[in-house]
């Protein structure tokens, strides 16, 4: 057998690299040829009075011993002073600091978020060795800080591609149809596009609450700081968008009345992504050019390729808006809320309040005290079978489930069922992956205390007709509650129209962060329910004899809970209203139509889930394909799908699979990035 021995690793560059000592000589020149950076008589020595690593390293050493400020002014690659490696990925050095001793007394790294703007955050590298983020230049959705402290105009910087790899049209548009795009100085743009050394990157202290559409931080939001009543909402951002309406000519937007399948395969790119208008309506026009400039992560990428992210089912991705509105709570707000009588517990308990009412807007709910802030929609399922279910559900009682369910809203109900003699019973779909309405009739009964369904199946994308069970479950006197984990970021939610008794969600999976997530319970029946968790927070009075309960919300939030997250979790509520929930719902759905257009006709695709209606989701398998493996291929053209079982194992094995592929969309997703997938499941069909 053939041993593999470090002897046996070769010791030159591998095939096809250049040689480091060619490499180290070219470097060297091309540094020597820099103003400013004569070559220093030791050949390296002591850069800015720090010790010379040359001789330790011989590649980088002689170059780095020889370059005093190698970064333009203003380069994204320059650290403050205009430090800088110039080299995308590459550390700074300890000590190694040009233009002065900066090599800090306390082994803290020199650079930190503070002194930086949000655009240059650390990230991962890109694996094909590109710089992986690219300084936005066109005009956003949304106003953020991130522009405005770079205060960079369209001329400048990187132009990024759109998905399908040409200019984003605004980005190429000629400047006086396209103004800056931070709040408050919405002039024209800067008329001197093309120098870099324009770039101002300002210290942290710039990021104001003005720029954030937030309250000046020094003025009370309401009368009512430091109390336990809830303040008045926060001037929202939104109204700043209405200058933002007036599109550049030539730009794209949804066209309402053009709603169905918008491309047909084969028809040319770019048509499809001239989207639709959505009318006359409150909202700007929907243009998914500027709305995926606003999420800076889709710059990322992936194997060499942009990033795609199919994946919303599993998470969403975060508007520059959301990631600003945390940092500047960090920055300006942090405290633990409802606790002390200083101005920043004050701002916390302000900012999370705002959250608690912005998301009663959200999901219509009566008072923002039917809002419990919990950690996401697991989370929410298990308080109220804990709660409610503890306190409601007894032997011989039964609970109503639909076979679409998520394994959160299949789990707490069988724990409980297990814990109190109650069943479990299920109502089962048709082959198109819909629930059976006629078969959950025939499951009510007088001894029905829950039905506990999903609005939409995560893993098919079922649109279920949760008003009509809500409905059907009242008559039958039992209590209903609707998951709307998959839901609320695709379609309107009223929990007063639907008359859910609770509704609950996650905030990642509505561009909000992770580990913040709803309970909506109607007032009178959270009331009634016990507290599930004991602490701080939660209550009135505590004698070592008895504890006296705060009424809910409070009741049911014992302990330190998410603020930061919830507050941005408000914030993401914002993005999404300004963007319009029915615009989204009309994009995603004409994008959806097209990509089951042109993924189902692809040789051995089968797609799991096939209901008239559906949103966001196209589960599928592949013949002669295990799902990693579609998954492992889609992944090398920077295209993220999940494939598994998605948490669902009961409806896929309804269906006779274990695990699909899952693609699912959002409003940031084109028909550009449903081609690129296609196209890879359509490579592999053709080879088996
Ligand atoms: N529930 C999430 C999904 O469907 C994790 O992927």
């Amino acid at each position: 057998m053939d041993s593999v021995l470090p002897h046996d690793v070769p010791s030159g560059p591998p095939a096809g690299l250049p040689d480091p000592a060619l490499l180290a000589t070219l470097a060297n020149a091309f540094f020597s040829a820099l103003p400013g950076s004569a070559p220093q008589p030791d050949g390296g020595g002591v850069v800015g009075g720090a010790p010379s690593l040359a001789g330790t390293l011989p590649l980088s050493a002689p170059v780095l011993g020889e370059l005093s400020n190698p970064v333009p002014a203003g380069s994204p690659l320059a650290g403050p002073g205009g430090a800088g490696t110039g080299v995308p990925g590459a550390a700074l050095p300890q000590g190694r600091l040009p233009g002065g001793n900066l090599l800090p007394s306390a082994p803290t790294h020199v650079l930190s978020l503070g002194n930086r703007a949000p655009a240059l955050a650390p990230h991962a590298a890109a694996q094909n060795g590109l710089p992986d983020s690219a300084v936005t230049v066109a005009p956003a959705l949304a106003p953020r800080f991130g522009g405005a402290a770079l205060g960079v105009s369209e001329g400048h910087g990187a132009q990024r591609p759109s998905a399908g790899g040409a200019p984003a049209p605004s980005a190429v548009s000629s400047p006086s149809a396209s103004p800056f795009y931070f709040l408050g100085d919405a002039g024209p743009a800067h008329p001197a596009a093309g120098a870099s050394s324009d770039i101002v990157v300002p210290g942290w202290s710039e990021v104001t609450a003005q720029s954030l559409g937030l309250p000046g931080v020094d003025e009370p939001l309401s009368g009512q700081r430091f109390s336990y009543d809830r303040p008045d909402e926060p001037a929202s951002a939104a109204n700043t968008h209405t200058a933002r309406a007036a599109q550049p000519a030539g730009s794209s937007h949804y066209f309402l009345n053009e709603a169905q399948a918008s491309r047909l395969p084969g028809q040319k790119s770019g048509m499809a992504d001239a989207v639709p208008h959505a009318g006359a309506s409150a909202h700007p026009p929907f243009d998914v050019n500027a709305i995926r400039r606003d999420f800076p992560i889709l710059q990322e990428r992936v194997n060499g390729r942009q990033l795609v992210w199919f994946d919303n089912a599993a998470t969403t991705h975060k508007p520059q808006a959301v990631i600003d509105r945390l940092a500047y709570f960090y920055a300006h707000e942090n405290s633990n809320i409802h606790r002390a009588a200083h101005a920043l517990a004050g701002r916390a308990t302000d900012a999370y309040e705002a959250a608690r009412s912005k998301v009663q807007r959200f999901i219509g709910a009566s008072s923002p005290d039917e809002v419990i802030f919990v950690r996401g929609t697991t989370e929410a399922i298990n308080l109220i079978a804990k709660t409610w279910g503890a306190k409601n559900v007894g032997e011989g009682d039964e609970i109503i489930v639909s076979h679409l369910e998520h394994h959160a809203n299949i789990v707490p109900w069988q724990q409980l069922a297990a814990q109190t003699g109650a069943k479990l019973r299920v109502i089962p779909v048709d082959d198109s992956g819909q629930v059976l309405l006629d078969e959950y009739r025939r499951l009510l009964n007088d001894r029905t205390k829950i039905v506990s369904v999903t609005q939409v199946s995560n893993a098919l994308g079922t649109v279920v007709p949760v008003k009509e069970i809500v409905e059907l479950a009242h008559r039958a006197g039992a209590k209903a509650l609707v998951d709307g984990a998959q839901s609320v970021s695709h379609m309107r939610v009223d929990v007063q129209a639907l008359d859910a008794d609770f509704f609950v969600f996650s905030g990642h999976k509505v561009f909000g962060p992770t580990g913040i997530g709803v309970v909506y319970g109607k007032r009178a029946i959270l009331e009634d329910m016990p507290p599930w968790q004991g602490g701080g927070n939660m209550i009135a009075d505590v004698t070592f004899e008895r504890t006296v309960f705060q009424p809910p919300p409070n009741r049911f939030e014992a302990g330190t809970g998410n603020i930061a997250d919830a507050v941005g979790l408000g914030a993401a509520i914002d993005y999404v209203q300004q963007v319009g929930i029915e615009n989204i719902a009309r994009y995603e759905h004409d994008l959806l139509a097209y990509a089951t257009s042109v993924l189902q006709p692809v040789p051995g695709v089968r797609l799991i889930g096939t209901a008239r209606d559906k949103a966001s989701v196209l589960s599928f398998v592949l013949k002669g394909y295990e799902t990693e493996e579609v998954g492992h291929a889609l992944n090398e053209e920077g295209i993220a799908v999940r494939s598994g079982h998605h948490c669902a194992q009961p409806i896929l094995r309804r269906f006779g699979v274990e695990a699909t592929v899952r693609p699912s969309l959002a409003f940031y997703n084109t028909c550009d990035e449903v081609d690129a997938l296609v196209s890879v499941v359509r490579r592999l069909s053709a080879r088996r």
